[in-house]
């Protein structure tokens, strides 16, 4: 197996007026390709944060993030937005669909952003949209869908730019338990075929059983890692 992610001693602070919240207090742990794992803990114990600094979205006060050997440049240069674009994708808990556009053109969107051509994106697009059982559906907006439905556009708008990594927060979090267990059933299946791997933040332990590894968080910590048995 490669190394696909290397998480090394991760701390995040946020202020508070003149206190501090210890977000993230030296979280260590690493994941390698195409694995699926899950990041279960209660509410606040620091998840999406750990989401947002792997996705760049955020720096972290202390610590280093390695994804495929090279540390993640948190200094302001190109490489990051690049690695962001290319190699990273991210589904939310409230699908974050643009509600003026069509599935279609939903999952088209990053492809646009990359500079695709036309045309062979909406091949990938479509082929995407297919993978996910939406083929029927793509000219519906997402008020047309189902929230199983949108949250399945946003898989594979995730996943249009081929990434090696998938950061979900809680994407069932606001879809009933059935529907829910589908979305993860076809998010397993999905990055398995395009040989993505995954992080899943969730507070529900059943829906941490849908990965090869469950990484266990509390007050900003890791206190366990262990595999998924079957
Ligand atoms: N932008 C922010 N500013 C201040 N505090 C924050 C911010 N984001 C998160 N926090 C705090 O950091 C802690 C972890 O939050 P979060 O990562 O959202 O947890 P989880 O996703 O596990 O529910 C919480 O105490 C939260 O209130
Ligand atoms: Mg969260």
């Amino acid at each position: 197996m490669t190394l696909l992610l290397d998480v090394k001693n991760l701390s995040k602070t946020y202020p508070a007026g003149s206190e501090k919240v210890r977000a993230l207090q030296g979280v260590s742990f690493h994941l390698e390709e195409g694995q699926f794992a899950s990041l279960m803990g209660p509410s606040g114990c620091g998840k999406s944060t750990l989401l947002h600094l792997l996705g760049g979205m955020e720096a972290p006060t202390a610590g280093e993030i390695l994804f495929d050997g090279r540390p993640l440049s948190f200094g302001g240069d190109e490489s990051l937005s690049l690695l962001r674009r290319n190699s990273i994708g991210f589904v939310f808990q409230f699908f974050n669909l643009l509600p003026h556009f069509t599935a279609l053109e939903n999952v088209e969107v990053p492809l646009l952003l990359k500079g695709e051509p036309p045309a062979a994106g909406r091949a990938r697009a479509l082929e995407l949209l297919s993978k996910v059982g939406l083929d029927g559906k793509k000219d519906r907006r997402p008020s047309q869908l189902s929230g199983g439905e949108q949250q399945r556009v946003a898989i594979a708008r995730a996943l249009v730019n081929g990434p090696r990594l998938l950061l979900a927060d809680e994407p069932t979090g606001n879809l009933d338990t059935g529907t829910g267990k589908a979305v993860l059933d076809l998010l397993r299946q999905v990055c398995l075929s395009e040989r993505c791997a995954v992080l899943m933040a969730t507070h529900s332990r059943e829906a941490s059983e849908w990965g090869d590894l469950i990484i266990m968080m509390r007050d900003g910590q890791i206190n366990a890692i262990y595999p998924v048995r079957r």
